[in-house]
Order: C-alpha cells, then structure tokens, then sequence
C-alpha cells in the first residue's frame, strides 16, 4: 500500500497519477476531518470509470497507514504569489517533525518521500528525525526542476521533451542550478545546440517556473509534482533502478557533507540505490556549493527542537 500524507492539491493529484499506473492500493490522510475520505471517494469513482483495479481509501487516522511500503509526504502550507519556497520553513517544520514521529510509530520499515517546501531542508529534517539510512528518505522535487527544464528546452528546439536528458542540482529554491552543459539531446549538450541567451532564457524559466505557475493561477503547481511522485514510486515499487534527480542527504558526495541537495540518483526497490557523480567545471561546483549553503542556512534556521524526539 502506498499512503500519501497530505490529501491537499499535490497529494491528490499524486494519487490520480499512481492509480492510473495502477501502482498499488493507495490511503490518503490528512488532518481535517472528511477531506481525504471525500478526495478518495472522488478519486475512486474515476478509478471506476477507468476500469482501474485499485483501492483508495481516505482517513483522519494514521494508524490505518501501518503496513505501508511507501510513504509520500505532501503536507504542509504551499507557498502563495509572491512567496519564496524558503519563507515556508517555519510554519511547516513543526509539520514534519510530526509526522516523522507517525511514520516511526505506525511505517517504521517504509521508503518517504517528500513534497514539502523548503524541500531540501525538509528533506534533511525529516532524515534526522527519522534517523534511518539516507536511502529511504527522499526529496522529491529534483524530478520537477529538471522536467521544467526538458519542457523549455523542448520548446526552443521543437524536439519532443521525452528526448532530453535534463540535469539541474543543487536546491529546489531560489539557488535552484540548471546544467545546461549536461543536459543532452542523445549525449549533445544543450549548450552546442542553442544560442547563449536562449541558454539563458530557459535557466531562468526553469528556476521561476513554480513562481510563475503560482503568479498566473494564484496557487502552486499540483500536476508537475503528481507526475513526478507518480514516476519516482512507480521505479521505487518496480524496481526500475531508473535514474532521476532527486534530493538526498550527502556523505561526502560533490565534496558536500551533511546537507540534503539535488542530485542524480538510481531509485529502485528500498529506495535510493546509488548517487551519481557528474564531473562538474570549477564554476559549476562553486554553484552547487552556493545552492549547498543556501540550504544549510536554512537548516540552521530550523528550531533545533524539531530534531529531537521526546
Ligand atoms: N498531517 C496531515 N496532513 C496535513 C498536516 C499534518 N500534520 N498539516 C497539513 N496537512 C494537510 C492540509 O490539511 C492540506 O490538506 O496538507 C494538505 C496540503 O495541501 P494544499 O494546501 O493543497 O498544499 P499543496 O499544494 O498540496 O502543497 C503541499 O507540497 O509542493 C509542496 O509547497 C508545497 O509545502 C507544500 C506541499
């Protein structure tokens, strides 16, 4: 069973995902009374109408997640116009720290994966936390940035998306890294194949495209993170070992040690098999130690009681 904590816009859309991959059963929780029974009811007549085989079911207890193999993380305030993912930290630090303490309790032997902004650095809470080997706790947002990055590039070059092998490191911020130098169409680096103010103008499409998801609509983006959890548990419960970006806690990796950041990863069953080292220029690892610090900062700003348990 997959249970997804948050039954808001992204865990929902999460689940629609999963259950048309047919992925597993799938329980949603949430803390207001109703809303993921009402979301899965929803949810389960689509799987209906689609001739799915999945059962999918809402609950306000989390004990009804004992059992879960895969534990997805999507609660916690989004951010509004206007708002750095950054700002969040506060208000949904206190968030995770709490439902770490319920995963230990009731999924103690899951893989989690989170969604929740500032996702790097709630990432490295919920790893601390939690205190189990890196491999089962992962930051999701990697699979976006560089997806974000493959669709604007595919737009300049009118090459379908699904031909683009897209690498952006670092944060899943405001020092987000998109790597156009290795970013390939079939190992062409997108930097021989556009000019260098297009290269310019995609960079800054993909570190804004949350921003300006959330500036057009008035609310943050759903269906590029449900996509993304959908892939990313799909190659987790298969087994897969298929290659994403994704943020986890680094042991020396990229010269970085005890930070949680976006890097190349194999996920496959149990979680994260093995971290990719890319071989970086001297000024692309000065960016990836910059976005480094910019989430060790924000760690730091953490209330460090959030990081014991009683
Ligand atoms: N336990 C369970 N659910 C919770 C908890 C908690 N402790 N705290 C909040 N929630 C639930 C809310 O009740 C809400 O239904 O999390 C859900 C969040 O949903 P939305 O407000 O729709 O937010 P969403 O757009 O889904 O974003 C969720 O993911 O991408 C990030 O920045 C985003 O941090 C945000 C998170």
């Amino acid at each position: 069973m997959i249970t997804i904590i948050g039954a808001g816009k992204v865990g929902t859309s999460a689940a629609a995902f999963m259950m048309i991959k047919e992925l597993d059963d799938i329980l949603l929780i949430d803390i207001i009374e109703n809303k993921p029974q009402g979301e899965a009811l929803d949810l389960g007549h689509a799987a209906s109408i689609l001739g799915l085989s999945v059962d999918i079911r809402g609950s306000n207890d989390f004990k009804d997640m004992a059992g879960s193999d895969l534990v997805i993380v999507t609660a916690g305030f989004p951010r509004k116009p206007g708002m750095t993912r950054e700002e969040l930290v506060d208000k949904n630090a206190g968030i995770i720290a709490d439902i770490a303490d319920k995963i230990l309790e009731y999924a103690p032997n899951a893989v989690v994966m989170l969604t929740t902004n500032p996702l790097d650095a709630m990432t490295y809470l919920m790893y601390k936390r939690l205190g189990w080997d890196r491999s089962r706790v992962i930051g999701f947002s990697g699979v976006l940035d560089a997806g974000r990055l493959a669709y604007y590039a595919s737009k300049k070059l009118g090459i379908s998306p699904a031909s683009i092998v897209p690498v952006v490191l670092g944060q899943h911020g405001q020092a987000m890294f998109p790597v156009p130098r290795l970013s390939t169409v079939l190992g062409k680096p997108l930097t021989e194949l556009l000019k260098p103010e297009e290269i310019e103008e995609i960079t800054k499409e993909t570190v804004e495209a949350g921003g300006t998801i959330t500036k057009l609509r008035g609310y943050s983006s759903n269906f590029g993170p449900g996509a993304g959890l959908a892939v990313m548990a799909e190659a987790i419960k298969k087994g897969y070992n298929k290659a994403f970006i994704a943020s986890v806690y680094l042991d020396g990796e990229y010269g970085e040690k005890d930070v949680v950041a976006e890097v190349p990863v194999i996920l496959g069953k149990g979680g994260m098999k093995k971290i990719i080292e890319l071989p970086l220029t001297d000024e692309e690892k000065a960016k990836f130690h910059e976005a480094c610090e910019s989430i060790r900062k924000l760690v730091a700003s953490i209330d460090p009681k959030y990081f014991k348990r009683e």
